[in-house]
């Protein structure tokens, strides 16, 4: 069998490793071979191939990034897409797919998928917020790095009295803000599940400023304020029709030294979050995908996505991945909220 890999969307941490262990277990137990496609969906749309064999993915297994490239190209909006790739598919030889992406990649497959063609997804998000996979690789990397500027933040927060804004990635979902802030021991930390009221908040670093402590205050890059409450500006859309976001940290700079006459600064750690070597749980998630993508092209599966359940790696059709965004349980938020202020 000849099988295409490629990786769409926002780049993470762990990609490299699936790709490494779809191309070993496929070329070594198998005996099939591979084509990489290039930048994500523009790959098969343009016909834009690399080589995919055993020494293309040498010594990989650490590297942030991905050596396929990526984009956000949707080939459903272009008029013919799926047709030309089709074509490209069959000009190479490709009898299946493996994507790898999140929301946005694996709702083209779903779309190719249900066209004919055999497409296996494997998810992939730093953000968390896939349906039907407990993890997504990508995930603890970014948590990590998060926390490890908490960490460090909170040593300057104190030496200047100063309130430190930190504003994570989590466009819908705010998971990295939930995990790096409870790690981190932030004194607030706001999603874009639980639209925030800004006195409260201003109460929260009132507080610990009257405690002798200066407040760490985690923010999901989709935070907004309860209706009514403050304006924020709109952003540009991206080829999948998401709001290109930031800009809440700097907001709530303001609003809070204006607020409570606190001095506040706000620190925006965006790509970093996404970049560099994976943390050993994301190598380890992402290699088992990757072994688990390769066995259900194998065995002529299609439509299908590997999946992350309690310990177990499963299939789940791939539409389930994509029928809805895994948010954040209140009752999940209100566990944190026991340390704000
Ligand atoms: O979906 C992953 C993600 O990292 C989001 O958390 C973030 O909003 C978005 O990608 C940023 O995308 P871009 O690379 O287009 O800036």
């Amino acid at each position: 069998m000849r099988i295409g890999v490629l990786t769409g969307g926002g780049d993470c941490p762990g990609l490299n490793a699936v790709i490494r262990a779809v191309v070993r277990k496929g070329v070594e137990v198998y005996k099939h071979d591979f084509v990489g496609f290039r930048d994500g969906w523009k790959g098969p749309l343009e016909g834009v191939t690399m080589t995919l064999d055993v020494p293309a993915v040498r010594g990989i297994l650490p590297r942030g990034g991905t050596i396929l490239g990526s984009s956000r190209t949707n080939p459903i909006k272009v008029e013919g897409g799926v047709e030309r790739i089709r074509d490209n598919l069959a000009a190479s030889g490709v009898d299946a797919l493996v994507a790898i992406g999140g929301e946005d990649t694996l709702g083209v497959a779903t779309a190719l998928a249900a066209e004919g063609l055999n497409v296996v997804g494997v998810p992939k998000t730093i953000d968390n917020d896939l349906g039907a996979t407990d993890y997504t690789f990508g995930f603890d990397t970014a948590v990590q790095v998060a926390v490890d500027a908490i960490d460090r933040l909170h040593t300057t927060a104190e030496s200047h009295h100063r309130a430190l804004i930190v504003e994570v990635m989590g466009r819908h979902a705010g998971w990295i803000a939930l995990h790096s802030g409870l790690a981190g021991g932030a004194n607030v930390i706001l999603i874009p599940e639980r639209p925030f009221d800004i006195d409260q908040v201003c109460d929260y670093v009132k507080q610990r400023f009257e405690q002798h402590y200066a407040p760490i205050l985690v923010v999901a890059e989709g935070a907004t304020p309860a209706k009514g409450t403050m304006a924020l500006q709109a952003g540009e859309l991206d080829a999948f029709g998401h709001v290109r976001l930031g800009g809440i940290g700097q907001v709530l700079e303001r609003e809070i030294e204006a607020r409570t006459g606190y001095e506040s600064r706000q620190t925006v750690l965006g790509h970093v979050q996404r970049g560099g070597t994976p943390t050993a749980y994301d190598r380890v998630l992402a290699t088992r995908f990757g072994l688990h993508a390769i066995d259900a092209v194998h065995e002529g599966d299609s439509g299908v996505m590997v999946a992350l359940q309690g310990t177990e790696i499963v299939r789940v059709p791939l539409s389930a991945a994509t029928r809805e965004l895994k948010l954040v349980p209140l009752e999940r938020y209100a566990e944190a909220e026991v340390f704000f202020g």
